[in-house]
């Protein structure tokens, strides 16, 4: 499968009125895991890149909820950018996939939905380490 496959665009269903827009996430209903953490991140400038590791247990979907930035994937073989500028759109991210986040808009407030609770050990936060584990040498 390839890696847009393995990573795909959610959008959600906007149950706007004429008072505005909501937009509701429930764990199993038409999502791809259950949710057992949430967090977000805000305040990361244009310059920032953040993420830049892989996870061995995690799956997660990144939601901007206000402004973007954008997500770039890579399987140590194949490469996407997905940019995030819709509160409505996320991208689903399975394990052992390697992902930096960056372009942050100033308002950016970028909501990351995960199945796992936090673990520092099923990170790998070394690329070397990673295209070991992936069994690929370069990107
Ligand atoms: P980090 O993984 O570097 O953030 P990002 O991938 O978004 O750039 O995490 C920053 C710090 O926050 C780091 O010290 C670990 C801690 N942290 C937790 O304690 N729990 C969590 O769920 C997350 C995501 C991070």
């Amino acid at each position: 499968m390839s890696l847009k496959d393995r990573c795909p665009i959610i959008y959600f269903k906007e149950l706007g009125d004429e008072r505005g827009h909501l937009v509701v996430v429930e764990g199993r209903q038409e999502f791809p895991f259950d949710i057992n953490r949430i967090f977000y991140i805000y305040g990361s400038d244009a310059a920032v890149v953040r993420g830049q590791h892989a996870n061995k247990e995690s799956e997660f979907v990144l939601i901007n909820v206000s402004g973007k930035s954008k997500v770039r994937i890579t399987d140590g073989t194949e490469k996407m950018v997905v940019e995030l500028n819709q509160p409505n759109m996320g991208v689903y991210l399975p394990k052992m996939v390697w992902k930096d986040m960056y372009d942050f808009s100033s308002d950016s407030v970028l909501l990351v939905l995960a199945s796992t609770h936090y673990d520092a050990q099923e990170y790998i936060r070394d690329y070397g380490e990673y295209l070991n584990l992936m069994k690929v040498n370069h990107v």
